[in-house]
């Protein structure tokens, strides 16, 4: 089968892949009808993420039907046939932490969890399609792929209607709602955005829906920005005014009660001097990331607010301002997000046409031409924010 392939940084390729197989009877075979490229997605591209290897099959956000399934899956309900979206993480709803609704860290999926342990203290689940950390799975921008603790794992969706109206439930609607839902929003509050990529769409998408009186996204590509205004964002377009100052002058001097950080590790800013700090530590390795919109998130957050971080990190992060934090009391929270805690809800919200998350699909193209969408995507070209594969 064809498959997008991680050859190194910057080096994504289309190729001939085996094809996968049952390997445990919890596994199911999907064929892949749509498959996507995320922001996640740019960090592997870029190498920020350690533990690729040659040859890794790229993608976790995936749907598609079912053609083979192991004994134990059928056992449970998954059958040849079924038409399903495959979350970007692995779950066996068995575990303490998956009993608990915390999927992202479902103690039993991820089959390389003591190298996790070694990097983070603890494991995370499987992921699909990003790097071996996280298990080292084959992922979704493929033709076929193998889903173990696959009756668990996916989400089952009707029959008809087009991929694009469920297909964001593998990963950024769900995380776009974690993000807001888990900035607890109250009534009267403001709610800003750093970011106008797709999961922060999504986040200003429901931070209105979970209450917010006013949501302000933070970007400095234009039709982003014009996206964020069309959902009712008011818009703060960062190449033109200093994020923190203008915050301030939006809120009465005390800055917005929420902050979410939907950029995460390759954030750009605040001015090219800065970020040039940021990307010579990178180099040295000093630190692993280029943590700017968590900085401005955390200096510009109101005394007891939250700060909301959907963005990925992967490692160490330099000056981040924890006496500011501390001294306002703020709560952090963050977390890959627990796809499976927000599905059944987002989907009955699709089907009563509460939502339609096909508004950031600026592109469809064939699963080969994914090498170079990757680039078009990163570059913000094309006024690329959403690329959906057909394999
Ligand atoms: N927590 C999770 O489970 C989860 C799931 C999916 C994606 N993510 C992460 O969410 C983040 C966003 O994903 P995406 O697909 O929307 O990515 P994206 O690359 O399309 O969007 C990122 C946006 O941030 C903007 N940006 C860069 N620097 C900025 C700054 N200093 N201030 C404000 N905006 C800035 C960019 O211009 C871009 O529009 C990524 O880090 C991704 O890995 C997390
Ligand atoms: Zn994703
Ligand atoms: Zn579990």
């Amino acid at each position: 089968m064809r498959a997008i392939c991680w050859q190194g940084k910057k080096d994504i390729r289309c190729e001939a892949v085996p094809d996968p197989k049952i390997e445990d009877p919890k596994d199911a075979i999907i064929r892949v009808t749509s498959t996507c490229i995320c922001g996640s997605d740019l960090h592997l591209m870029n190498g920020f993420v350690p533990t690729m290897m040659l040859g890794d099959v790229l993608g976790h956000e995936p749907m598609g039907e079912v053609v083979e399934v192991g004994a134990e899956a059928r056992a449970k309900g998954l059958n040849v046939g079924d038409r399903v979206v495959v979350p970007f993480q692995m779950v066996c709803g068995e575990c303490e932490q998956c009993r608990k609704g915390n999927f992202s860290v479902c103690q039993r999926t991820n089959r390389n969890a003591d190298l996790a342990r070694a990097f983070y203290g603890d494991t995370t689940a499987g992921l699909f399609g990003y790097s071996h950390i996280t298990g080292g799975y084959a992922g979704g921008q493929a033709e076929y792929m193998r889903i173990p603790w696959a009756a668990t794992t996916v989400v089952k969706v009707p029959q008809g209607g087009p991929d694009e109206k469920y297909l964001f439930l593998s990963d950024i609607l769900p995380t776009g709602w974690q993000a807001a839902a888990q900035a607890g929003i109250e009534p009267g509050d403001t709610v800003a955005v750093w970011g106008c990529g797709p999961v922060a769409q999504f986040a200003i998408m429901a931070a209105l829906k979970l209450g917010a009186k006013r949501v302000i996204a933070i970007d400095d590509v234009p039709e982003r920005l014009e996206m964020a205004r069309r959902q009712g964002a008011d818009i703060l377009d960062r190449s033109k005014s200093n994020v923190l100052m203008t915050l301030k002058e939006m809120t009465g001097g005390h800055g917005p009660e929420r902050c979410i950080d939907a950029v995460g590790i390759e954030a750009h800013g605040p001015t090219k001097v800065l970020e040039l700090i940021d990307r010579v530590e990178t180099a040295l390795k000093l630190e692993t990331e280029r943590p700017i919109a968590l900085r401005e998130a955390i200096m510009a957050c109101k005394a007891a607010g939250t700060v909301s971080v959907p963005g990925v990190y992967g490692g160490i992060s330099n000056t981040i301002p924890m006496g500011a934090a501390m001294n306002k009391g703020l709560t952090i929270k963050t977390g890959q997000t627990d796809v499976k805690k927000y599905a059944d809800d987002l989907l009955r919200r699709i089907e009563e046409g509460e939502i339609d998350p096909t508004f950031v699909i600026t592109h469809t193209v064939p699963l080969g031409r994914a090498p170079e969408m990757y680039r078009t995507f990163r570059d913000k070209r094309d006024g690329c924010v959403k690329v959906v594969l057909k394999p």
